[in-house]
């Protein structure tokens, strides 16, 4: 039977069940090999380097207990406010889009060309070690999770090389056939260095606050205003490919095989456009160069501030990827985003059972006679020892020296930190990057990419420009949440969404 048919008191009995079953089952079996084998000391040390035995088959699949953990930290489709671990406020106030989950009818798809086989890889022989896996490994896990969470189709598709152009290619067709052969109503496209910020915030969500119309076609997010960027006939700043939503419609599909077919178009409808097949950036280009351009229709491109859905902090442009993160370059940093995304939801879960549950927790020992106190008569006995005995008043100093001491130090950090703008939880840029070298700024899959080299050179040069900020969203104030609906949404629609110049007006 479902977990999720339950109510939450009911589900949350079972899930404590399971975690206690899970943990006298690691117990059991740890004790009977012990019994079984009578292993002395020297053989048993060595037992404990023995790699990790094969999953046991769990109770619950993951899917199940991943659904039951999140789904009372889940934010409401419909929510006006959605306030993010950092705390940054997100306001929908646009008439909800969307009210109902869209389930297996949104699809999650990495598109990708490599293998993926490596030994810390998603497709590898091994189950992933998460101290080792590689940033496409953290990405995909980011989508699955997400998927799982809230009950999206999630795939991962495997293109083939394209003889005559590079690989960023394939995504387009494989992305139009998701809509017709896997039957997705709606298909996000995702890079593997890109992730769900916020695994507790459902896409529709997103879809309302992006203002994606049940006739919006396809949907990006606009790239950092940076020269690379400019699309070379216009002058318009890119739409980033590294995430696309794209909706099962006849005007979609239109779209995507004109986008697929651009270079092969090059003498008639789209003049030059083969001078993309192999050149970054590539069908990104070709993109913002023609095909936006073409298909300038209200419904056919949508654009999403690149703040909110492309870059990183501390990605040296306006980008902060707040609600979904593009790490184009320090891709190491993707695996911490995706711990810190679990642990977000999950700590909250734990510190409510730990708080719950306070009364069997809490021993407060203040010295011999504390133990097994309860918490009130201790504080009865603290208070009497505070006015009857004088080395108290000692303590207290010691005690204020050493707090004025860390309070030193704390400012000191303080003012390190104050050279930022915004709160950075990631390293910041300027540190070595573990994993993977910096990369070319707006795509993945360096390995396929001829002009690497090229790409440092440009990407170094746009690092020493002066980056024009782009209209940010300025996001509601806390205390804004009071103030009648109409009001907040005068206050925000213009600035939410980012000019779109190839928009007939
Ligand atoms: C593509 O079109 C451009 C300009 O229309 C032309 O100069 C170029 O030779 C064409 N390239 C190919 C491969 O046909
Ligand atoms: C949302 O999209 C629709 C359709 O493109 C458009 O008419 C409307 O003005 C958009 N709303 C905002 C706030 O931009």
């Amino acid at each position: 039977m479902s977990l999720l048919s339950y109510n939450p008191a009911s589900r949350w009995l079972q899930i404590s069940v399971v975690a206690v079953v899970v943990t006298i089952l690691i117990f059991n079996t740890a004790y009977y090999s012990h019994q079984r084998n009578l292993t002395p000391p020297i053989v048993e040390a060595a037992i404990n380097q023995v790699p990790a035995p094969e999953l046991q088959k769990p109770e619950l699949n993951i899917a199940e207990i991943l659904q039951a953990l999140y789904t009372p930290l889940k934010v409401p489709i419909d929510a006006q406010y959605f306030t993010d671990p950092e705390g940054r406020i997100f306001d929908n106030t646009l008439r909800p889009i969307w009210t109902e989950s869209l389930g297996k009818k949104l699809c999650i798809v990495d598109i990708d060309t490599r293998a993926l086989d490596g030994s810390e890889q998603v497709m590898g022989p091994n189950l992933l070690d998460w101290n080792h896996v590689d940033y496409s490994g953290a990405g995909m896990m980011n989508h699955y999770v997400y998927s799982l969470i809230h009950g999206y189709s999630y795939h991962f598709i495997r293109t083939t090389p394209l003889e005559d152009r590079s690989a960023y290619w394939t995504k387009i067709e494989a992305l139009s056939n998701t809509l017709e052969e896997h039957k997705c109503h709606m298909t996000i496209s995702i890079d593997a260095d890109a992730t769900f910020m916020n695994l507790n915030l459902p896409f529709e969500w997103l879809l309302n606050r992006w203002n994606v119309t049940k006739s919006t076609s396809l949907t990006m997010a606009v790239d950092p205003n940076e020269p690379q960027n400019l699309d070379a006939a216009h002058g318009g700043i890119n739409l980033n490919c590294g995430f696309v939503i794209a909706q099962n419609l006849p005007r979609t599909k239109e779209i995507l095989d004109a986008w697929h077919h651009c270079p092969d178009l090059n003498a008639t409808r789209y003049p030059g456009c083969a001078r993309w097949k192999k050149t970054w950036p590539a069908e990104q280009a070709a993109f913002g160069e023609y095909i936006r351009y073409d298909f300038d229709g209200p419904e056919d491109i949508h654009s999403i501030p690149c703040d909110e859905a492309n870059g990183f902090p501390g990605s040296g442009s306006a980008c902060s990827g707040s609600l979904v993160r593009h790490h184009w370059s320090n891709k190491g940093l993707v695996r911490g985003m995706m711990s810190d995304a679990v642990m977000y939801g999950t700590i909250k879960r734990v510190h409510r059972n730990f708080r719950e549950g306070i009364d069997d927790i809490l021993i407060v020992d203040s010295g011999e006679d504390g133990y097994g106190m309860l918490p009130e008569q201790i504080e009865e006995v603290d208070g009497e020892e505070k006015t009857t005995e004088p080395e108290v008043e000692k303590e207290k100093e010691v005690v204020e020296e050493s707090t004025e001491e860390s309070q030193q130090e704390e400012s000191k950090e303080e003012s390190k930190e104050e050279g930022k703008d915004e709160p950075v939880h990631d390293e910041p840029k300027e540190e070595p990057v573990h994993d993977e070298p910096i990369e070319a700024p707006v795509h993945h899959e360096p390995e396929e990419e001829p002009a690497v080299e090229e790409q440092k050179e440009e990407e170094e040069a746009a690092d020493k420009l002066e980056i024009k900020q782009l209209e940010i969203v300025k996001l509601a104030e806390p205390e804004e949440k009071e103030e009648p609906k109409e009001e907040v949404k005068k206050a925000k629609e213009p600035t939410l969404f980012p000019p779109e110049p190839w928009k007939k007006a």
